[in-house]
């Protein structure tokens, strides 16, 4: 019997994504140096907790900065404590947005906030769509980079405007900047200076950045007070988080410089798929570490081809593929220290073997 698609991704010697795989050894290594004298923190309080958090408050050039558990839990509380300000039940975001589409209406649910959705889904947010807006709003939430249509960016010029705009309007920004760090080197700006559009700001601890899981929300201390409260409504003040803020600590330090060659690594790696027949990314070009990659062909027979590329070259490049329609489907790239263990001869026997099964594929479909 054939391996699937995930079977034989799982048997590959070298994966295209991410970091070393998300096994126990990340926490392993990232408390190997720890010294095990140390005091917990407990229920958001302590050294290891309020360090971490000041670190990244002056990272993200805010007051202040809270751990939580999960960007989930941080942005939905950031909204609600944005709508209660203003006395405003209402938010803007991208129709892809992962509090739209990944997150089970938490925000609906849980806070009854009402929200629109701004710009077509296959683009990102511009100026023309907040001024356009005929509703009031208490705040609007960027996501940079939009990760469901491959990690797209509006120009810096545009993010000045609508930071501008929303300003004068008294319109709250938001920045989901679960990659953050991953933009940084396409925009040449620091992680403050972009901070600095923004009223509030999150950032994810597992993503580019490699930790075990984990967020800080940041913002003026007013701000994030009023977070600390809503974290211990929802239960996120859990007695000792150490283990997710040692580890983010960790991550941080190591990868956090790496983020410039991980964006040059993106936009090579994305020529040579757009090279090869039949495929193309999104972006084109990359804007920061991820992209998207098109197939277009049938999900059954992109699966099946990846599987057999999988097994003679060695490298995983998805474990899954998504159906976009019958005839495309794609898959999700986004570069850490996997693509460096990677020896570039098997890169190269990687993209030879697409290149020449695309063909055949075509080519035995085309005989019939
Ligand atoms: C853009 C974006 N925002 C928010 C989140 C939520 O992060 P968490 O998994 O920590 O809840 C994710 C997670 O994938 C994300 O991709």
């Amino acid at each position: 019997m054939k391996a699937t698609l995930a079977e034989a991704f799982n048997q590959t010697s070298y994966r295209l994504s991410g970091h070393t795989p998300r096994n126990l050894e990340v926490l392993k290594q990232a408390l190997n140096q720890v010294d095990g004298e140390r005091a917990s923190d407990m229920y958001g309080k302590g050294e290891i907790i309020e360090d971490f958090q000041d670190k990244l408050a002056d990272f993200l050039g805010k007051e202040a900065a809270v751990f939580f558990p999960s960007g989930t839990m941080a942005q939905q509380i950031a909204l609600r404590i944005w709508a209660d300000e203003k006395q405003v039940k209402r938010v803007a975001y991208h129709p892809l947005s992962h509090l739209e589409i990944h997150e089970e209406d938490g925000l609906k649910e849980l806070h009854h906030l009402e929200t629109i959705l701004l710009a077509d889904e296959n683009r990102v947010i511009e100026l023309e769509d907040v001024t356009g807006l005929d509703k009031e709003i208490a705040c609007l939430l960027l996501e940079l980079p939009q990760r469901e249509i491959g990690g797209q960016l509006p120009s810096y010029e545009t993010l000045e405007a609508i930071s501008e705009y929303c300003r004068k309007q008294g319109i709250r920004l938001h920045l989901d900047g679960a990659r953050l760090l991953e933009i940084l080197p396409y925009y040449r700006k620091s992680a403050a200076e972009i901070g600095a559009l923004f009223d509030s700001v999150y950032i994810s601890m597992y993503k580019g950045l490699g930790g075990v899981a984990g967020a800080i929300l940041a913002g003026e201390a007013s701000f994030t007070e009023k977070s600390k409260v809503w974290k211990r409504r929802h239960g996120g003040d859990l007695i000792s988080l150490y283990p997710y803020i040692l580890s983010a600590d960790y991550y941080f330090e190591k990868h956090k410089d790496k983020m410039d060659q991980y964006y040059q690594d993106a936009v090579q790696l994305a020529e040579q798929f757009n090279r090869c027949p039949y495929i193309s990314t999104v972006p084109e070009i990359p804007v920061s570490n991820m992209f998207h990659v098109y197939l277009a062909k049938g999900k059954e027979a992109a699966e099946s081809l990846l599987a057999s590329i999988y097994e003679e070259g060695g490298i995983g490049l998805t474990s899954y593929v998504k159906e976009k329609n019958e005839q495309a489907c794609y898959f999700e790239v986004s570069i850490g220290e996997g693509y460096h263990s990677i020896p570039k001869p098997e890169i190269k026997k990687t993209f030879e073997l697409l290149g020449k099964k695309i063909s055949d594929q075509e080519e035995n479909e085309y005989c019939g």
